[in-house]
């Protein structure tokens, strides 16, 4: 959501700044806009739609000079998109350019006193009003007037700003929204995130909240809004360019796919020992004996982080034995939640920014809950707002419909079940068996994408239909739930995921002849409970697309089509049942002609409740 990128050097930067925003266009955007400063003077050009559009004006104007720069991709949240409201946005009197991630939450008081003040605005948003201000507080020091303005603002942000009365000077700050400032050799590169600063150095400094640091060629200074001075680690990016770019795969969503066997080893690398019965969990070893006692496990998230976390929900109760609930962040955060003794809130999150769960982990915390992160951003917000955490380790997510951190998180999650139940009740043996089958994930997950290829002929038969139903019981509800997430976000296809035995209390009436409906029908303790249901989603004409354990050969007389899966133990099964889904969903989009990385109106990760 939301993407900046800005350099100070000796380099001219629009090259710099277009190829880093580049990089961040995974976030999610509508528009975009770029600041330069030459000659003094602020240069700003801003377009609706893709950075190409951008790069098309920056192209027909011959270029844009300047080696102090900033731009930006917005996703509207105050105002239209439109070119008036697209960032950079700057002040009316001093020569001010600011982009701005985040919400101003009190704009309107402060735009008011502006307004007060004789300021005119031009555009609809709370990012112009921040500009204003820090004209308006300016007294010759840009570093103080921004301390100044966000010592006035309440909200969330990660911001640049330049000024014309300073060429040489950017000051960026950070509040809620991630920004980090890429240090190379007499340059530097500050960005939302390492993809926009990689090619040009791999060390950084990442803010902390109220942070403002002053940069120029000549080196750079950290204070906070109340200008006390901070000193911060250089941290090393651990990204490799290559994780970052296609290859060749057609779109990051089908590379992340087929990434995952890769990805889930990983994941796992060092963290069992299926002989000795035993998880490896370095992220927890300080917090054992507080975890041991866990009485209550609360899993938090949204969208896809949340089926993870409905499946985290089994896991716990069904491995280690605890009562645990599963819920959207964002209403655990607004219901009054009772935390009671010994209670653990996990935080389930790809990005580690999402603004609900990360809302809600404060909460929980606030409450006295023991929290745990399973995230797959290093570094990020959540990961250092909890107590203990493991680590996705799948590598850098760019498609937007999240694939390899879902089954990350569902590893992650299985393998902290299991290091609980270990400790608490279970036996060497029973630990070591499933650890064994755990294992075997990855070269499953390579068997299920070699029919990649008969996948696709089945979405080509139904890709027409407007309406899918995806239906399971057990682990294999969230993972229906994940599956028609997939499908809706990148194909427009309006699909319902539910527990299969709630099809007849209401959505059956929805079947009508030839509507697809996806069961999940492993072999299973509920594999009878479903076949009864696929007779009833048969009986009223719908089609049914099973997704069934290898040798079941009976489910052929059930089912139109059938995508078979290895076998695997029951609690293990959803990170193979998601396989056939995720890939059917990434074939009707680009079936549909949908662009599956940039769908319509989502940002990666959102940062706004
Ligand atoms: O970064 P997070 O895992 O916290 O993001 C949560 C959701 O926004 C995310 O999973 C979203 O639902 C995905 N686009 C789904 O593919």
């Amino acid at each position: 959501m939301c993407g900046i990128v800005a350099y100070v050097g000796s380099k001219h930067c629009q090259n710099i700044l277009i190829e880093g925003i580049k990089r961040l266009e995974y976030r999610g955007y509508d528009s975009s806009g770029l600041a330069t400063l030459h000659n003094g003077k602020l240069i700003i050009t801003r377009a609706v739609g893709r950075v190409a559009s951008l790069e098309d004006k920056l192209e027909a104007m011959g270029g844009q000079p300047g080696t102090v720069g900033l731009v930006h991709t917005r996703w509207a949240t105050h105002g239209g998109v439109t070119e008036f409201n697209a960032h950079p946005h700057r002040d009316d009197r001093v020569g001010i350019a600011v982009v701005h991630n985040g919400i101003i939450e009190n704009y309107a008081a402060l735009k008011t006193l502006l307004e007060e003040k004789g300021h005119k605005f031009s555009s609809q948003t709370d990012t112009e009003v921040l500009a204003m201000l820090i004209g308006e507080l300016y007294e010759g020091d840009l570093e103080s007037a921004v301390q100044a303005a966000l010592r006035e603002v309440t909200g969330a942000y990660a911001i640049a700003v330049i000024c014309e009365r300073e060429p040489e000077t950017l000051v960026v700050a950070r509040k809620g929204s991630p920004l980090m400032v890429g240090v190379g050799n007499g340059e530097y590169v500050v960005a939302s995130d390492g993809a926009a600063i990689i090619s040009h150095t791999s060390q950084a400094i990442m803010l902390d909240d109220y942070n403002v640091v002053k940069i120029t060629p000549k080196g750079f200074r950290t204070s906070t809004i109340h200008n006390v001075p901070v000193t911060h680690k250089i941290h090393q990016l651990e990204l490799e360019l290559e994780e970052i770019e296609l290859g060749a795969f057609s779109h990051f969503m089908q590379k992340e796919i087929f990434e995952q066997p890769k990805a889930l080893r990983n994941t796992f690398r060092g963290r069992f020992n299926s002989d000795e019965g035993r998880v490896i969990l370095g992220g927890l070893a300080d917090h054992a004996k507080e975890l041991v006692k866990t009485k209550r496990v609360v899993l938090l998230g949204q969208g896809t982080a949340l089926h993870a976390a409905m499946i985290g929900r089994y896991l716990f109760e069904d491995l280690a034995k605890i009562p645990s609930t599963s819920e959207f962040a964002s209403e655990f955060r607004y219901r009054n939640p009772i935390i009671e003794e010994n209670t653990v809130a996990i935080a389930v999150s790809q990005s580690g920014e999402t603004a609900d769960t990360l809302a809600a982990l404060v909460e929980a915390k606030d409450r006295g809950a023991v929290t745990m992160g399973v995230i797959n951003v290093v570094g990020s917000t959540m990961a250092r707002e909890t107590d203990a955490g493991v680590y996705l380790r799948v590598g850098p997510e760019i498609g937007v419909a999240s694939t390899k951190a879902f089954v990350g998180q569902v590893a992650v999650l299985t393998m902290m079940a299991l290091w609980l139940g270990r400790r608490r009740f279970m036996g060497a043996n029973d630990c070591g068996d499933l650890l064994r089958q755990l294992n075997t994930i990855p070269d499953k997950m390579e068997q299920i994408l070699s029919l990649d290829a008969q996948v696709k002929q089945i979405t080509e038969r139904y890709v027409e239909r407007e309406n899918w139903l995806f239906l399971g019981r057990g682990y294999n509800y969230p993972t229906a739930m994940e599956g028609a997430l997939k499908l809706k976000e990148i194909s427009y296809i309006h699909a319902e995921g539910m527990p299969a035995a709630e099809m007849k209390h209401g959505p059956i009436a929805l079947i009508n002849e030839g509507m697809p409906a996806v069961f999940i029908a492993n072999r299973g303790k509920q594999y009878e409970k479903v076949m009864s249901n696929i007779q009833e989603v048969r009986a009223r004409g719908g089609h049914v697309i099973a997704i069934a354990t290898e040798g079941d050969n009976e489910i052929k007389h059930y089912a139109e089509d059938v995508m078979y899966i290895p076998d695997i133990p029951e609690c293990l099964s959803p990170l193979l049942a998601v396989v056939p889904m995720q890939m059917m969903a990434y074939h009707a989009a680009v079936l549909r002609g949908h662009d599956v990385d940039k769908p319509r109106n989502l940002a990666k990760s959102v940062t706004v409740e």
